[in-house]
């Protein structure tokens, strides 16, 4: 079932360039993300990244995207702000991401900083819906 959540590396097509200069990508159509948590892994600037969908978060953040009248997505990098490694899915706590190199903990809701020597949140990630094609324009640091 995890499979089917999940896709991971098939997607991430750049359509082009965004505001900033920064690529949009194309990441799944909206209908991809089924329920909570399920999520598209891809690529974006060359770092690993993520839009999944999350609980109603209060309040939303510019890392959110409102589907929906109880469907959002947040999209975030995945690379640790401590030194660079790559964050992944806690394995036991589902809301959770966790960086191996040196234990940061982030909310898979949004991408902020939990607990850990890590003193920043993931970086986000601007996104839009495009028809039914969800697409990353950016970063919101941008
Ligand atoms: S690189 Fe992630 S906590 Fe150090």
């Amino acid at each position: 079932m995890k499979q089917r959540m999940a896709l991971q590396g098939l997607l991430g097509l750049c359509v082009g360039i965004g505001a900033g200069q920064q690529p949009r990508v194309q990441v799944a159509s909206k209908h991809w993300f089924t329920r909570i948590w399920s999520h598209v892994n891809f690529q974006y600037l060359g770092k690993p990244a993520t839009v999944i969908r999350v609980p109603k978060p209060q309040p939303p953040g510019p890392q959110h995207l409102q589907v929906g009248p109880d469907f959002y997505l947040a999209g975030y990098l995945r690379e640790c702000p401590h030194n660079g490694c790559e964050v992944r899915f806690h394995p036991s706590a589902e809301n959770l991401l966790i960086c191996y190199c040196h234990g940061s903990l982030f909310r898979r809701a949004d991408g902020r900083l939990e607990a850990g020597v890590a003193n920043e949140d993931l970086p986000g990630l601007r996104l839009a819906l495009e028809g039914e094609q969800v697409v990353v324009v950016g970063l919101t640091s941008a």
